[in-house]
């Protein structure tokens, strides 16, 4: 099984991503690294049902960095951290992959670099050095304050002055990631030129950082006041990000940058986007001029009016919907649970000690949509928030806003006291010894053989992996859709989110259940259009020809 270039492998695929720190650790130092990555790619996928059957896999960033924000602050695109590896250790990273069949992603900063880049040293090394114009730099108002109001999105002023030169810098993130000015296409150029590096090298795709970012308004006026907003709400929502976020500038660069990806045949871009779901869809392009393969729609876990969404079937029937009708008919959404950035899934929903039961539901609505979903690591056994104890935190983001930590947590392999992952001393705590990979993997009732279970199946029926979404229904309590792909049965998908059991109804008479939250109802003959579901509970329902 080697994966050979092939465009649109990805409409099909499961993708999986990896907090490269927290995944596995070879040499002791307590830090995930690459090389413990291909140790593990077995269990990603193995060609066989007791592997996870992932087909691609996101690492967060692998480059070389002064780690102010966990390697999103990039001080060299084109190599490899040495807590990670090196160029060697990435280039049979991408063999050991290929050779399973499975894809390798790396994720691409464009928005910022760090503030220990070579750029960013020449930059603010005087202001007539030739690279000044990379960042984007300003002078002072004339009270000295910063040249307008925007705020980072960690908190704080984007802005940080530089007292050699006597300007200021913008940063939408940590003073320590300046912002890039892409309105210089020198800047372009070079950072076009970091991914053809790791296309060369083989990379099949990039996961792409807040690509919604990267221009801003040229003359940089003040973002107005949010009405909204309230004290005691996060700082960065104070004003409305009308002039430096999903600016309409984004929108061509982004086809740009999707042309060096089509001159390797096979290679996906998906970015980290925001917004609602028109500006999401707009990351697609159109036909013609095509965007972004993939952009994120990560409304299942926080979206605009809610910090957390509520796992309520009318407000994820309503995501279902707005996505259906808003990305454009060429490609397809692309929803995760989880990511390295917010509170993990089970923690999130377990206000009722329920978290764990709602996780089995939301594993299915996730492989059961028309997208190309991405799982976090640790997502598949239920693993939950940590708590970190204040002297043992890490995340630089903490001080202004939510710390990170507690979502980044290394992953349970076992319950031995390095938990699997590690023969030192982990860069943040385990969590409890349950759950873990070794508990899980020989009980056929557990989260992960859910997980293994519903990705292998997606795989075999073809009105999972490549079917369109019609019959988008439910009630209050459920929410229930059907896919289907031509010459294959119809699969119903169903998802009782109330602690009640509920009654589903499915858009054709008779089937099968091809899987269940509650193993017991595998197998169970459906008749008369209806699917009894259990509290919390999901199932996919096979149509019988
Ligand atoms: C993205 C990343 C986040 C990072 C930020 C700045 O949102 O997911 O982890 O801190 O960009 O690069």
């Amino acid at each position: 099984m080697v994966a050979a270039p092939q465009d649109g492998w990805w409409r099909e695929a499961v993708c999986y991503q990896i907090y490269p720190r927290s995944f596995q650790d070879s040499n002791g130092d307590g830090i995930g690294d690459l090389e413990g990555i291909i140790r593990r790619l077995d269990y990603l996928n193995d060609g066989t049902h007791r592997s996870l059957g992932i087909d691609a896999v996101w690492l967060s960033p692998t480059f070389p960095s002064p780690m102010a924000d966990f390697g999103y602050d990039v001080s060299d695109y084109c190599d490899v951290h040495p807590d990670f590896g090196s160029l060697e250790t990435m280039d049979r990273l991408i063999a050991e992959c290929h050779r399973r069949g499975i894809r390798l992603l790396l994720d691409w900063v464009p928005n910022h670099t760090s503030d220990r880049h070579p750029w960013f040293l020449e930059s603010r090394s005087s202001r007539n050095n030739p690279r000044r114009d990379w960042y984007i730099w300003r002078d002072p108002k004339p009270d000295g304050s910063p040249p307008n109001n925007w705020r980072s999105v960690f908190g704080g002023p984007a802005w940080t002055f530089d007292e050699a030169t006597g300007q200021y810098y913008l940063h939408s993130f940590l003073k320590e990631q300046p912002d890039l000015n892409w309105r210089n296409p020198d800047v372009e150029a070079a950072m076009l030129q970091t991914l053809r590096f790791w296309f060369e090298r083989g990379v099949d795709g990039f996961r792409i950082d807040v690509i919604g970012r990267i221009l801003k308004h040229p003359d940089l006026p003040d973002n107005p006041p949010n009405p909204a907003w309230r004290p005691g709400d996060r700082e960065r929502f104070s004003q409305l990000w009308i002039h430096n976020h999903n600016y309409p500038d984004v929108f061509d660069a982004v086809k740009r940058i999707r042309r060096v990806f089509d001159e390797y045949p096979g290679r996906v871009a998906v970015g980290e986007v925001f917004g609602s779901p028109a500006e999401i869809a707009r990351f697609y392009g159109t036909a013609e001029a095509p965007g972004l393969h993939l952009a994120f729609n990560f409304h299942f876990i926080h979206e605009e009016g809610h910090v957390v969404t509520p796992w309520e079937a009318p407000v994820l029937r309503r995501i279902i919907a707005n996505a259906e009708a808003t990305v454009p008919p060429f490609s397809q959404p692309c929803f995760a649970l989880n990511n390295h950035d917010r509170s993990r899934f089970v923690t999130r929903h377990n206000y009722d000690g329920r978290g764990y039961e709602r996780a089995r539901a939301a594993a299915l609505l996730l492989l059961g949509l028309r997208n190309t979903p991405f799982i976090y690591y640790g997502e598949e056994i239920g693993m939950a928030d940590v708590d970190i104890p204040p002297e043992r935190q890490q995340d630089p983001a903490r001080f202004r806003s939510i710390g990170r930590d507690p979502e980044r947590t290394p992953m349970q392999w076992d319950s031995t006291p390095g938990r699997g992952f590690t023969t030192g001393e982990p860069w943040l705590p385990f969590g409890p010894l349950s759950p873990n990979v070794a508990e899980q993997d020989g009980d056929p009732d557990s989260l992960l053989s859910l997980y293994r279970r519903a990705i292998w199946l997606r795989k075999e029926l073809p009105s999972l992996s490549r079917g369109a979404l019609f019959a988008l229904g439910g009630d209050d309590r459920t929410v229930t859709w059907a896919r289907s792909a031509a010459n294959a049965p119809a699969v119903a998908v169903a998802v009782n989110t109330s602690a009640e059991p509920a009654s589903a109804a499915l858009p054709f008479d008779a089937g099968r259940v091809a899987i269940s939250t509650d193993r017991s109802h595998d197998d169970a003959r459906v008749r008369g259009g209806r699917l009894e579901l259990p509290p919390l509970g999901a199932a996919w329902v096979v149509a019988s020809l």
